[in-house]
């Protein structure tokens, strides 16, 4: 059977496009990286990516004069590579209302908190600040609002007492690198369905949410 084509847009480090990366790399998995597409020239991620294999392009916004037409250069390139799913991995730059509406249902994003609690940056920072004994992180459906859409699946990590930023961060992001492939796969499966409240995972009895076990 045909794999699902994903598109990656990326801002940086790039360890989330790496695990789908090393996902689709193996036997079976059911979607391919179809393209990378960064708004950063220097981001790491992209020598990661171009190292794989897979193509790789930067958008910078200097040469756009508003977001809806750097949105829609972005999407020339994923429709040139056939592109079925963009996932939104690290990508730090606001979207235009149009992008969402593009690919309504089709577009995704890795958040590395229990939304909607603590959109933007520093999510762990904000989840210590706030004195949570548990955190995580999101995979949603995009809709125009920051961090916001229909959420497809969550994974859960303690907040320990003597975590930092960075430790906090680090639990979380081991999480990510579990999710994020499997709520693709579960795309490629042909799994997500959205419903009137939300989203549903057909075949995923607490209908798509996850929460994993804590680390010892
Ligand atoms: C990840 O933790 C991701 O969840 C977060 O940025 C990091 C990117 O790391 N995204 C957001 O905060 C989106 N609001 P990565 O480049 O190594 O995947």
């Amino acid at each position: 059977m045909a794999k699902l084509k994903v598109g990656i847009l990326i801002s940086g480090r790039g360890s989330n496009m790496a695990a789908l990366i090393r996902a689709a790399a193996s036997p079976g998995y059911p979607a391919e990286i179809a393209c990378v597409i960064s708004n950063v020239a220097d981001a790491p991620g992209l020598p990661i990516a171009a190292g794989a294999g897979i193509a790789t392009a930067v958008i910078s916004h200097k040469d756009h004069p508003d977001r809806e037409s750097f949105d829609r250069a972005v999407s020339a390139i994923f429709e040139e590579h056939g592109v079925e799913l963009v996932a939104l991995a690290g990508f730090l730059r606001i979207l235009s209302r149009w992008f969402p509406g593009r690919w309504a249902g089709r577009l995704v994003n890795i958040h590395p908190s229990l939304l909607p609690a603590f959109k933007g940056l520093h999510a762990a920072q904000q989840a210590l600040a706030a004195g949570v004994r548990v955190s995580g992180c999101t995979v949603h459906l995009v809709t125009p609002d920051l961090d916001a859409g229909p959420i497809i699946a969550q994974a859960a990590v303690p907040v320990l007492p003597d975590d930092t930023e960075e430790t906090l961060s680090a639990r979380i992001l081991r999480q990510e690198h579990r999710l994020y492939p499997l709520v693709v796969r579960w795309f490629a499966e042909g799994r997500v369905a959205a419903t009137g409240r939300g989203v549903t995972v057909k075949g995923i009895p607490s209908g798509g949410t996850l929460l994993f076990s804590p680390e010892p």
